[in-house]
């Protein structure tokens, strides 16, 4: 009888799984759920359906990102052979790493040859999204990570007229927002990753460009009195957080900014796109800055898609990683999602203020490839430093969560000496 029942069951799965496959659909998994993110997604799903109508795209997005319950989905799923049509993961080793080497993506260099686009990316960006002389991704965007959001009214009221240079200015400004009465530094990480976010940032700053890449090559010691320094300084600037900030998403500490209750907020400019969504304009109700210590680099965050071995509708999800490499999606996607186009010919007259601020400073600063989205190093070693990091957030010992990093960096085969 048991047997019977698992045959039957078995059965119905098979014709279950083999009609979805039969389906004219597109399913993508990402974690663009909502705040700007969604809005951008949504307006790809539109153009898809403009030139495909017949194609019923099923949005798998699952909310979270790095390190969250999003991208266990997403691995089980791969682990199980139930693959999306095509799914958001960021170039480097997240991509590399986690999927291509273990054989679960199928090379699409030859979609960017068809499309004559092969040296229409940045090669740094394609490199990242690249193994053994194959392309398996398709770069949507470039976010960047190292940016301070501001509330321009309360930068008025604390009298900032000037982005502060130095880490000492900014905590002036910190420090004097607080004493107004407003949270000087908004955060939120209910979900862990942003905690993170803001210390490899700190990290950057502290080492510079140069030594920051090299941990990534085995040339810089983890052993470093920079990433100390960084511990004390994320130290100090937790001083200056919202008390609810474990309840919060970054979505809610950006909203502390937008609301007028916050002065500030590190991250990464999805942030700007989800200003603009609440009616905020670049320039006018908010400024930027790049991170005091890090003006000279760029923390990459490259969203992008790759063609799953055993995609259930393989050719819908050829004809959407064709349309993400197009032109024409990129500059309705981006000035959306508050970042840059991958795309080297994108129409930059569609780009805001802010997002030609970053356009310049992406050709012409040092890139740095972020741990927390997933470019850095592989998974395993980002989850364990986030959760060190989110962990400090409560202890705030620096000499505890030093060492820890240490072991960390040991157990991953980094340089520790
Ligand atoms: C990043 C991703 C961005 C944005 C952000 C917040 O990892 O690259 O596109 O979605 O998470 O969810």
């Amino acid at each position: 009888m048991r047997k019977f029942l698992v045959i039957l069951l078995s059965a119905l799965l098979l014709i279950s799984v083999v009609s979805f496959a039969k389906e004219n659909a597109l399913e993508i998994f990402s974690w663009w759920t909502g705040g700007g993110e969604e809005e951008g997604l949504q307006a790809l799903f539109k153009l898809y359906h403009h030139y495909y109508p017949d194609v019923k795209i099923i949005n798998a997005a699952v909310a979270g990102g790095a390190g969250t319950n999003a991208k266990a989905v997403l691995k089980t799923r791969m682990l199980g052979h139930n693959p999306p049509d095509s799914f958001q993961v960021h170039a480097g080793m997240e991509l590399i790493d986690t999927y291509v080497i273990p054989g679960m993506m199928e090379p699409i260099t030859w979609i960017l040859k068809d499309m004559g686009a092969l040296d229409k990316f940045p090669k740094a960006i394609l490199d990242m999204c690249s193994y053994k002389g194959e392309v398996y991704s398709i770069p949507v965007n470039v976010h960047r990570a190292n940016v301070v959001f501001y509330n321009k009214k309360i930068a008025a009221k604390i009298g900032m007229d000037q982005p502060p240079q130095t880490w000492h200015q900014f905590v002036y400004y910190l420090n004097k927002a607080k004493e107004m009465g407003y949270v000087g530094l908004a955060l939120g990480d209910k979900n862990k990753w942003t905690s993170l976010h803001l210390f490899e940032s700190l990290m950057l700053a502290e080492l510079g460009p140069e030594a920051y890449n090299g941990l990534w090559k085995g040339e810089t010691s983890f052993n470093n009195t920079g990433i100390k320094r960084a511990l004390e300084i994320m130290k100090e600037m937790l001083k200056y957080i919202n008390s609810d900030h474990a309840a919060m998403t970054w979505q809610d500490a950006v909203r502390l900014v937008y609301e007028g209750k916050a002065f500030a907020t590190v991250m990464g400019d999805w942030a700007e796109g989800y200003l603009k969504t609440l009616g905020w304009t670049p320039g006018v109700e908010f400024g930027w800055f790049a991170l005091p210590g890090t003006q000279d680099s760029f923390m990459v965050v490259s969203d992008t898609f790759g063609l799953p071995k055993g995609a259930p509708h393989r050719e819908n999800a050829i004809k959407w990683l064709k349309l993400l490499a197009s032109v024409e999606a990129q500059d309705i996607f981006n000035p959306i999602k508050g970042s840059i186009p991958a795309r080297l010919d994108a129409d930059k007259s569609k780009y805001d203020v802010y997002l030609k601020w970053s356009m310049n400073d992406f050709a012409t600063k040092h890139l740095t490839p972020s741990i927390i989205h997933g470019s850095a190093a592989p998974e395993a070693f980002a989850t364990a430093l986030m959760d060190a990091i989110n962990k400090f957030v409560s202890t705030r010992n620096v000499d505890k969560t030093f060492k820890e990093i240490l072991m960390i960096a040991d157990d991953n085969g980094y340089n520790t000496k």
